[in-house]
């Protein structure tokens, strides 16, 4: 069985998790859920990077010892994962057992083996940064960050011998295209390398300066430089050198990162892996910047997204579509809750959703919600089977190149497809001329593909994908899909499966309410102004007291003279005369089994015409599968009591 092994990167702990987080581990997730679609045994990869002086400053910064610190922060990332429908396998961080145990022993390896030196090292040393400038970077001579004359260290410190394997990665990359994706990123690693000779590594750092860090083996007076630690996480998951894992997994590693910590990913870890003897990682995936209205997310800005908070506002798997269907992977892509809800409301809303709520309703009007048997094919529907094949072809090459967007964009052609294909055969015709095989084959055809259409969603949209399964009347089972083959195969979906009666996968927003939370954001200080413009999906009290409910009884029931679902039942709530109201409750109940009952209506609802019938209010009711039950008062109530 081949394997799959996805990873993000370990991120800093010195900050909570944002868009940019969020976005690196959906698509991990999204790769690694389509990998297990296809049958491949798979590992998904996450964690938090613990060590250094920035997280040391950080700590303390907050009052915190680092270890307090960072396992505040660290859970903040484990904590958020699953409510984004995030399933990694394995969730790392570098201050454990395991992983120290792994870099030190990595270490050891490469130090036997020579390509560890011992030499001096000097440098502009500031000391608010705790870090070396060189002579370029310095302003006047000065730290640009503190403005102050930095100190000239001369330090004894170990180093790598990276520049002994240049000749090797440049070769390696030449040899292997895809090595580093998408291509301007390999032409940019190229360019870097061809440039000059690349310095050797210093990868230590004196505990006389910092102590938050790995001990090297060799000499207990120096801990690890924090990327020569963060890197080897990879391999510590999976039970490097001898774990079973390890052999398995990775041979088929993916790497996940942005551009920002592309040169340690390229540079610095294949040269690590070919030191240690280990095999170079099969794909480095990178990608570009999230930008908010086209400038940098920080916090000093205050532009901060949270993904968390958009997820609760618009669905997890609305923001998880949106993410991935916009931004062009490898290029930097503008987030707004204006776009977001473009998308929503066009791709999801109306493509999408109506696709699914046209399709059920008409399986429920003509085949009584089963599954039909579907006669002999005509040209239209050779035709949408093509565009279903092309679609979910380029679905699938799209996802295994890492071109996220793309591939989202050749099923859509599908989904529109077939919105179009309901156009052209129109059911509604065929069944008022009493059609009935064509109409059969016409249904059929457009339930197949949604289905198809559901299961490729799967790495996208979890939760929705299998909700439209379920509405399909198919119980998700990951492992019984071969996503390949569904390409070719047709007609998995059985005639005589029962459809959801309806489907409201995804109910169109409004921008004005979705502008809300970012004014909210600014009045947070405020907690008063907050309050009051909460808008978080709660009703405000206000808004709950407008609406008045009262208990009445049935008098008298009768069938609507125009509509076969609807009842038109007369109900006494204490006032002059008997309220009408229209209710839709003709398939549960018989007039006989309301005549008599206490019901609760809404009694302030605007009165309206249903089908020519005038309805004053509304009866309460509740539906459960199947049934639909009434709701009353426990024990008899005088008529006209509100119920508060
Ligand atoms: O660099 N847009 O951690 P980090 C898109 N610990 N992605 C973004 C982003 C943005 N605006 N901002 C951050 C580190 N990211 C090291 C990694 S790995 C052995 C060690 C994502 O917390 C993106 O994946 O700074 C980026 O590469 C990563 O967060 C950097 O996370
Ligand atoms: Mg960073």
């Amino acid at each position: 069985m081949d394997s799959f092994f996805i990873t993000t990167p370990i991120y800093y702990v010195n900050a909570k998790p944002h868009l940019g987080h969020a976005y690196t581990t959906i698509v991990a997730d999204s790769m690694n859920r389509f990998h297990r679609l296809l049958g491949e045994d798979t590992y998904f990869l996450t964690g938090t990077d613990e060590h250094g002086d920035k997280i040391v400053q950080a700590a303390e910064k907050n009052g915190q010892t680092p270890r307090q610190y960072v396992d505040t922060i660290s859970k903040m990332f484990s904590d958020l994962w699953p409510n984004l429908q995030i399933e990694n396998s394995d969730f790392i961080r570098t201050t454990q057992e395991r992983h120290i145990k792994c870099v030190q022993s990595v270490l050891q390896k490469v130090y036997d083996k020579g390509d560890i030196y011992f030499g001096e090292y000097g440098g502009h040393y500031c000391f608010g940064c705790e870090r070396f400038y060189t002579e370029k970077e310095l302003v006047d001579g000065k730290c640009p960050q503190h403005e102050t004359k930095p100190e000239y260290i001369a330090e004894k410190n170990y180093f790598f011998k990276m520049s002994k394997y240049q000749d090797w990665l440049i070769e390696h990359i030449n040899s292997h295209p895809d090595f580093i994706r998408p291509e301007r990123y390999k032409n940019e690693v190229l360019s870097l390398l061809k440039s000059g000779a690349l310095e050797d590594l210093c990868i230590s750092r004196p505990k006389t300066r910092l102590e938050w860090g790995i001990e090297l083996p060799f000499d207990s007076d120096y801990v690890t430089y924090v990327w020569f630690d963060a890197l080897i996480n990879y391999i510590t998951a999976l039970e490097y050198p001898d774990g079973e894992k390890f052999k398995k997994f990775w041979p088929g590693v993916n790497h996940l990162v942005a551009k920002d910590i592309l040169k340690p990913h390229a540079v610095f870890w294949p040269t690590m892996l070919k030191a240690a003897e280990i095999e170079p990682y099969q794909h480095l995936n990178v990608h570009g910047y999230w930008l908010i209205k086209d400038t940098k997310m920080s916090k000093s800005l205050g532009n901060v997204v949270e993904p968390l908070e958009m997820a609760q506002k618009y669905g997890v798997n609305a923001f998880r579509y949106f993410i991935l269907r916009e931004m062009v992977f490898g290029s930097d892509a503008s987030f707004s809750e204006e776009a977001l809800v473009g998308r929503l409301n066009a791709d999801l809303a109306n493509d999408l959703g109506n696709l699914f709520s046209r399709s059920l309703s008409m399986t429920h009007k003509y085949f009584e919600g089963k599954v039909p048997t579907p006669g002999d094919s005509g040209e239209e529907d050779v035709e949408i089977k093509k565009l279903g094949r092309e679609s979910m072809a380029g679905f699938q090459q799209c996802f295994l190149d890492a071109k996220f967007s793309r591939g989202i964009e050749s099923l859509w052609n599908l989904v529109r497809g077939l919105n179009k294909y309901i156009d052209s055969t129109q059911p509604w015709t065929l069944y008022k001329n009493g059609e009935t095989s064509r109409l059969g084959t016409v249904m059929y055809v457009m339930l197949e593909n949604m289905r198809k259409i559901a299961v490729h969603l799967w790495p996208v949209m979890p939760e929705a994908s299998e909700k439209m399964l379920e509405q399909l009347g198919i119980d998700f089972c990951c492992e019984k899909i071969n996503l390949a083959a569904e390409i070719d195969i047709w007609g998995l979906i059985e005639p005589g499966t029962e459809l959801a009666r309806s489907s409201n996968l995804f109910p169109r927003v409004d921008l004005s309410a979705a502008e809300k939370p970012e004014k909210q954001k600014t009045a947070k200080k405020n907690k008063k102004a907050a309050k009051e413009e909460s808008d978080d999906g709660f009703a405000d009290f206000t808004d709950f007291q407008k609406i008045d409910m009262r208990v009445g009884t049935v008098l008298s029931v009768n069938k609507h003279p125009d509509a076969d679902k609807l009842l038109l039942v007369k109900v006494d709530i204490g006032e002059e005369s008997p309220r009408q109201v229209v209710a839709g409750l003709a398939e549960f109940f018989t007039p006989e089994d309301l005549e008599g009952r206490q019901v609760v209506i809404v009694a302030n609802l605007k009165p309206r015409k249903l089908r020519g019938e005038m309805s004053q209010g509304m009866i309460l009711a509740v539906r459960d599968g199947d049934k639909m039950q009434l709701m009353t008062p426990s024990s008899d109530v005088s008529n006209g009591c509100k119920i508060s």
